[in-house]
């Protein structure tokens, strides 16, 4: 018996206690076929046409040591992963979380909101119990032992696009990551897969690359078999960078562009890269290997910003901004930590910069780093495998998305009742009588 499967039938959480005797009764009746025969319901779920499949036809699951515990795929199904996701409450997470409580899996969502609010919605993804809320605050090292206690798997989605009072690029990508990695290897987790970014170098102009890539070294001093997942830029429903645009349009008249627009993205889906990180879990060939995953095609920044504008049915207007100015710009508007330099010039005491900073700061919106991020292409260099390597070869295009996704930001109200002009007609003739 693998220690994954070891651990996913030592768990002992009430909630997961009762999957443990799920499974139990599933191997009792793959021991007896009369038995299976009366208890497998005849709509018994099954991977949807163009699914991957997931059970005990899937070579993938097989390689984990579990088939003798899954069933067809299905939310019902016992998947023999028990995985902790850490970063669950954001734009990848709920995707992660998704894949995960659809073929069985018990999921451990770590959050550190007060009241878990912000994980809620997630319970859905699982059957009932699989999905296990868990309060954990990083600084406390005994708080994240009980998130990865009962876990084989652990997921690290942490991530941030600026820095804050409290944690810098450093502390997110690169000591968040030490912590956890270091405290799943002394917990006994089997797998650790992390996801870093395209663009993670260690001699970057950016400190957020070059934190992401401290954090990829930082999880391999534990993990050497870790799988490294690098994206590209994530588009989705509730993305920041569609979004972003069209929230830039709404709010300025015009939208500073540094490189003069030229800067090339390769945007991914959200829901594939959370595919292929499931995926990865299972796939022996995935231990200890990167992959950077981009999307369909290749565009400019500023085709993408014509593509917003087009979708968003309004005319966005843009100038190029130098990247001193943008820099400068990026500073003043990007929260304290950005604003450090006043401080060390002598010119302003740190109340001043601390009031400044509340009154200005918008670092998730613009802050300096993001001058030095638009240097590096967001596009996959293609030294690494991708998305195909992990099970995904249909990836979903963003022209075939981009509609929905910003039809919420569209200047113009959609024309949901075309028939009303009918009605208005119809009205008049009526009172023409
Ligand atoms: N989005 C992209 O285009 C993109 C591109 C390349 C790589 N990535 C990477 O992919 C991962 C997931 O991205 P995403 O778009 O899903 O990010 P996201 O929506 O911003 O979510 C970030 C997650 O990290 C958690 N987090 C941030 N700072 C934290 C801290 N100091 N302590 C504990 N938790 C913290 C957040 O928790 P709270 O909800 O509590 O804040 C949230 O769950 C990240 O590592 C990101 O860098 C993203």
């Amino acid at each position: 018996m693998s220690a994954l499967r070891r651990a996913a039938v030592n768990v002992a959480a009430p909630a997961l206690l009762r999957t443990q005797a799920r499974a139990v009764s599933v191997s009792a009746a793959a021991a007896s076929p009369a038995s299976a025969a009366s208890a497998a319901p005849s709509n018994a779920l099954r991977p949807l046409p163009g699914q991957t499949a997931h059970g005990t036809d899937n070579p993938l699951m097989g390689g984990l040591g579990v088939s003798a515990l899954a069933r067809p795929a299905g939310r019902q199904s016992v998947s023999g992963i028990v995985a902790t996701v850490f970063g669950c409450s954001g734009h990848l997470g709920r995707y992660v979380v998704n894949h995960l409580g659809r073929i069985g899996s018990q999921v451990i969502t770590p959050y550190r909101s007060i009241d878990g609010m912000n994980v809620r919605h997630l319970k859905l993804a699982g059957d009932l119990g699989q999905i296990v809320p868990i309060p954990v605050d990083i600084a406390d090292m005994d708080s994240v032992r009980r998130a990865v206690a009962r876990s084989n798997v652990v997921i690290n989605l942490i991530g941030s696009r600026y820095e804050t009072h409290h944690y810098s690029f450093d502390d997110v990508h690169a000591k968040i990551p030490y912590r956890l990695a270091q405290v799943s290897k002394a917990m006994g987790v089997e797998r650790f897969i992390h996801v870093s970014a395209v663009g993670a170098d260690a001699k970057s102009d950016s400190d957020l690359f070059r934190s992401k890539a401290a954090g990829e070294e930082a999880v391999k001093n534990f993990y050497p078999d870790a799988t490294i997942i690098r994206p590209t830029v994530l588009f989705g429903p509730v993305d920041r960078f569609l979004a972003y645009y069209a929230y830039m349009a709404k709010h300025l008249a015009a939208i500073p562009m540094t490189q003069g627009g030229q800067r090339q993205v390769e945007p991914v889906f959200v829901g594939d890269v959370a595919l292929a990180i499931m995926n990865s879990i299972a796939d022996p060939a995935a231990r200890g290997k990167t992959y950077e995953l981009g999307g369909t095609k290749v565009f400019t920044e500023q085709e993408i910003i014509d593509l917003t504008a087009k979708h968003t049915v309004q005319n966005i207007r843009t100038f190029n901004m130098p990247d001193s100015v943008a820099r400068l710009y990026g500073s003043i508007i990007g929260g304290r930590r950005d604003l450090s330099w006043l401080a060390e010039s002598g010119l302003i005491g740190a109340p001043t910069i601390a009031a400044l900073a509340s009154k200005l700061s918008f670092p998730s919106v613009f802050n300096a780093d993001m001058v030095a991020q638009k240097h590096t292409d967001l596009v996959s260099s293609r030294r690494f495998p991708g998305l195909d390597a992990l099970g995904v070869q249909h990836p979903v295009t963003l022209e075939a998305e981009i509609e929905r996704i910003l039809a919420a930001h569209r200047a113009e109200p959609l024309d949901h009742f075309p028939e009303a002009e009918i009605m208005k007609r119809d009205a008049k003739d009526n009172a023409s009588f």
